[in-house]
């Protein structure tokens, strides 16, 4: 039996579409900050007793495709290890689930981690990005604490997370807006496979990408956060444009979301220096240097209450114990 925990990762440059959909190696590279206010917990317990695997999230059994993509990831440790039982896993997310805060992320991090160790298998961080690849391809970066690149690669071994810089030593912060914490109604699995087939303009996202890398690199470097911010705005913004150019077109947006922009951009003519970002959810991540904060933080609790908001400073790796 072994748990652990891993942290949810919003991405600055996104990952958006899949060359592999059975290994689940991406069309580009991508870049994330892991956060420290969200994260899932999951014990794994392999039991000859049981004839299935048992999935809990947050107390309640998982069926279906959901309950299938954990069996999945089990399958290929069971593969690995030479272990035959079923097992038993209990997950807690500290993030909602499926809305667009990077749930899978953190939850297929968190089961690989805990899978192979309660496997006995002794993976080494690289091995565990690439295992939680195969769960999510988010899940891959959040292995590694704070600013993390995700190679895209050509093949299973190619394809893992590498850290940027896990201590993140400068005032990068985002506050998360929760507008809508309902399971969305298309997940990012379809919804960028549906971007990947059908939008005209996917065909010119990996250079976006390309170019979008190579300058939040730099910025990195420099720590410059207006420049990683006004990176990750447009790059969410060019992401968002490959839904709605889908064929038929969709939208991860509310109304509450355009809200949120809106106010990002007047904060910005008003001098406080703030940027968006969104995942394939409505729920807006606002990038700020952490001495704006308190301007941030007020402006938006006027519009949308302080429960609604959750500040968010760079978290850690990925911790596994055995229970
Ligand atoms: P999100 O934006 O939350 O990452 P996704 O559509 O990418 O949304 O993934 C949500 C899916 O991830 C859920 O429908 C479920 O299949 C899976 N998931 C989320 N949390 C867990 C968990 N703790 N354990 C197993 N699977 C999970
Ligand atoms: C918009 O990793 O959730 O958050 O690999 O199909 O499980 P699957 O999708 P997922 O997609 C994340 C999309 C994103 C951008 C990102 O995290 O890079
Ligand atoms: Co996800």
């Amino acid at each position: 039996m072994a748990t652990a925990k891993a942290h949810t990762n919003i991405a600055l440059v996104k990952y958006w579409g899949k060359k592999d959909q059975e290994l689940i190696i991406p069309q580009t590279d991508s870049l994330s900050l892991t956060l420290d206010e969200f994260y899932t917990t999951t014990r794994v317990n392999f039991d000859q007793e049981l004839t299935a695997d048992q999935v809990m999230i947050n107390g309640q059994q998982l069926a279906g495709p959901a309950a299938a993509k954990v069996t999945h990831l089990l399958d290929i440790v069971r593969q690995r290890s030479g272990l035959s039982a079923r097992a038993r896993v209990d997950s807690q997310n500290h993030v909602p689930t499926a809305a667009g805060l990077a749930s899978s992320a953190s939850a297929f991090a968190a089961l690989a981690g805990a899978a192979s160790r309660a496997a006995g298998l002794q993976l080494s961080r690289r091995e565990l990005s690439r295992l939680a690849r195969r769960g999510s391809g988010s899940a891959t970066r959040s292995i590694y604490g704070g600013l993390v690149e995700w190679q895209a690669g050509h093949d299973d071994q190619t394809s893992y997370a590498l850290p940027i810089m896990e201590q993140v030593d400068f005032g990068i912060e985002m506050i998360a807006i929760l507008v809508d914490t309902h399971k969305k109604k298309v997940s990012s699995r379809f919804g960028m496979q549906q971007s990947v087939s059908t939008s005209p303009y996917y065909r010119v996202w990996p250079e976006v990408v390309a170019r979008d890398m190579a300058a939040v690199k730099k910025a990195i470097a420099a720590q410059d956060i207006d420049q990683i911010g006004a990176i990750a705005e447009e790059n969410a913004l060019r992401m968002h444009a490959l839904t709605l150019s889908a064929d038929p077109g969709f939208t991860y947006f509310d109304s509450d979301t355009i809200t949120a922009m809106t106010i990002v951009r007047e904060l910005r003519e008003n001098g406080v220096n703030c940027y968006f970002t969104m995942d394939a959810g409505p729920n807006v991540k606002v990038i700020y240097d952490q001495v704006n904060r308190k301007a941030v933080y007020s402006t938006l609790a006027a519009q949308f209450g302080t429960d609604r908001l959750v500040v968010a400073k760079p978290g850690p790796g990925i911790e596994i114990w055995n229970d």
